[in-house]
């Protein structure tokens, strides 16, 4: 299958939550994210061809996703939705940067056509996202590398599906705790250690005040 290169990259706590709490957004925890650190993560914007989120972290985080910490061009950002509940005036839909959003027939057509006036909407499978055939629409779109920041549903979604090949992690030296704080990756988990996902370390160093480490997906046979 011809997909994007494809990176996961977050911030997590040494408990490996993504933010404080349910609904919360994790730029709170990023506060504590020094200006090394930062300019690390925009470093991988500014090279790759496109950025994904997943709807939830657009809904809650209202983030940009754009190159601003070091000079670099812009990735094209790319959201799935199933229902195209995205709030019209969400910043990845402001003009500093192209938007594609990924959505399903069951999306309201109204919804659709306002989206339409701000981004490239792609209807890709009926009820669910088929995230196999959006990766190959992505890659015939010239999108080679994808860097996915978050969230753990999505990040859940993607690695089940054997789409993913690295995990770049910029450790936050604290614990934040709580059964329902979003982790890394969520969803329902694998139950046996056959399934679980196998990683190798290959890097690890220090910015500014944050240890970084790069894992690399084994991929079986
Ligand atoms: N620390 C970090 O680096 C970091 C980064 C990002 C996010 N976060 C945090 O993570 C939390 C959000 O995570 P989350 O798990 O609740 O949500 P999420 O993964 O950001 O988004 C999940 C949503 O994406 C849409 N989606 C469509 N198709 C999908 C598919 N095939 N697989 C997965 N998602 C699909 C769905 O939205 P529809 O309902 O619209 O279909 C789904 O509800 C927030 O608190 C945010 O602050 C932290």
């Amino acid at each position: 299958m011809r997909r994007p290169y494809t990176l996961i990259v977050s911030e997590v706590t040494i408990d490996g939550k993504l933010t404080l709490r349910r609904g919360y957004s994790s730029k709170e925890i990023m506060k504590f994210m020094d200006e090394e650190a930062t300019r690390y993560l925009h470093q991988i914007r500014a090279k790759v061809d496109g950025i994904m989120v997943g709807a939830e972290t657009v809904r809650t985080d209202n983030p940009f996703l754009t190159v601003r910490h070091v000079v670099g061009r812009n990735p094209i950002r790319i959201i799935p939705t199933r229902t195209a509940n995205i709030p019209l005036d969400a910043n990845i839909l402001k003009s500093d940067a192209p938007t594609i959003i990924i959505t399903t027939e069951k999306a309201p057509e109204e919804k659709v056509k306002k989206l339409e006036e701000k981004a490239e909407v792609i209807i890709c499978g009926k009820d669910e996202i088929d995230l196999i055939h959006m990766m190959e629409i992505l890659y015939n779109k010239g999108i080679k590398s994808l860097m996915v920041e978050g969230g753990s549903t999505l990040n859940w979604n993607l690695i089940k599906t054997g789409l993913v090949d690295e995990i770049r992690l910029i450790h936050m030296p604290f614990i934040v705790g709580g059964d329902d704080t979003p982790t890394l990756v969520g969803g329902e988990g694998f139950s046996s250690l056959e399934e679980v996902v196998k990683l190798k370390l290959r890097a690890h160093f220090i910015r500014g005040s944050h240890l970084i480490t790069e894992w690399e997906i084994k991929f079986e046979g």
